[in-house]
């Protein structure tokens, strides 16, 4: 009976989808260290290397020494300290909206809204790609759940054509730039089916924000009148910080304060994170020479896939997934990438259908053009000229 835990990471392991924690230390000259060895980092979401801008560890220090290092208590209770305020109109006015209001990370914020705008009695549709934290936050709403086809506008509203009127509310939930795809929504279109049906629309921007817009908002304009009901973003990734958001209207922020749970039942974020999320929020407009040599950088790796590897990639964003269609070949060659100075991760199931595991290549700031040859190279003797399959 004790057993199994064993037998159950047995048969993981059997089937070649076993995870294991691998100790990193911090990235230096673009390198991060993983056991020792220092590796060209293909892997994290730290789009615009802000995780290591002086600028955000000096207002962390700063903010340290003013406040001390914890929140002491929830939002609701005494936690909810000035730099909320300045943070959220921060980020309303980043994103164009009447208001924002912050959660502690992108996984609690979705969970939490998701299962405040909906219940028992209303219906979550969900884009068949959407993050786990939106799977999460539908699971728990106690709404019924049903997903439509990736980016397919047409199947949603063939869903929404013969099942509204059954039910109250309406949710549906898409991403703008898909996290394992690095493929971009019809946002415009989602809106205009939302409103046809009077459903409401949640538009996750986790990998959006910081990387796309003038100033950095995200895929969608700051300036569009009409805009999803809710939109979320998080720190963690672009911003370099941690935390995560949503931007609403007032109405919906006044809601969330008084429904959402994991806002009102969980330790505030730390006063250092919340002064660096602040600054991240400041400067990103004045990085768009970064997000244009970034999105340059990804676009001609994209171009090399294809061009000399005949392998073709949905997306124009600095995701680019390498989908191999077995877990053998896709952990093989995620050991090769190691073996030669890179990592990049290899993505199983169930983070991904059974028949697309990949590597995902996640471009940086960080990644210059001689870190790409160098990829060209790992990939050529991988697959030894040939056409993976
Ligand atoms: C689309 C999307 N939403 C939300 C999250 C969760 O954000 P966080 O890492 O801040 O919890 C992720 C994280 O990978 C994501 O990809």
């Amino acid at each position: 009976m004790n057993s199994w835990p064993a037998v159950e990471i047995e048969r993981i392991r059997r089937a070649g989808l076993l995870r294991r924690l691998v100790t990193t230390s911090p990235p230096c000259h673009g390198k991060i260290r993983v056991e020792g060895k220092p590796l060209v980092d293909f892997s994290s979401n730290d789009y615009m290397g802000l995780s290591q801008h002086p600028a955000l560890k000096d207002a962390a220090a700063i903010a340290a020494k003013a406040y001390g290092v914890g929140s002491r208590a929830s939002r609701l209770m005494s936690g909810n300290i000035d730099l909320y305020d300045r943070l959220e109109k921060k980020l309303a006015r980043l994103k164009g909206t009447e208001s924002s209001l912050v959660f502690g990370s992108g996984y609690l914020c979705n969970l939490a809204v998701i299962s405040s705008l909906a219940g028992p009695g209303d219906i979550v549709l969900l884009d068949r790609l959407c993050h786990a934290s939106m799977v999460d936050g539908a699971l728990l709403s106690g709404a019924r759940i049903s997903r439509f086809g990736h980016n397919d506008v047409a199947a949603l509203e063939d869903i929404l054509v013969r099942k509204r009127d059954r039910y109250k509310r309406v949710l549906i939930c898409i991403e703008t730039v898909y996290s394992m795809d690095g493929d971009i929504a019809p946002v415009a279109e989602f809106i205009q089916a939302a409103r046809a049906h009077e459903a409401m629309l949640l538009a996750d921007e986790a990998h959006a924000v910081g990387v796309f817009g003038k100033d950095g908002e995200g895929v969608i304009n700051r300036l569009d009148r009409e805009k999803p009901t809710v939109m979320i973003g998080t720190f963690g990734k672009a911003l370099g910080g941690y935390g995560a958001f949503c931007t609403t209207t007032l109405q919906f922020r006044e809601y969330l304060v008084n429904k959402a749970r994991s806002l009102i039942y969980s330790t505030a974020l730390p006063p250092p994170v919340l002064a660096a999320n602040l600054k991240a929020v400041e400067i990103l407009p004045g990085m768009k020479e970064t997000r244009e040599r970034l999105l340059a950088r990804a676009a001609r790796f994209r171009e090399l896939l294809s061009r000399r590897f005949c392998i073709e990639t949905r997306g124009n964003s600095q995701i680019i997934p390498l989908i191999l269609h077995d877990i053998k070949t896709v952990i093989e060659l995620e050991r090769h990438l190691q073996g030669n100075g890179i990592l990049a991760r290899a993505i199983r199931p169930p983070t991904v259908p059974k028949d697309s595991p990949r590597i995902r290549f996640s471009f940086s700031s960080a990644i210059e053009d001689r870190d790409i040859s160098k990829l060209e190279a790992a990939l050529a003797r991988f697959f030894k000229g040939n056409r993976p399959r």
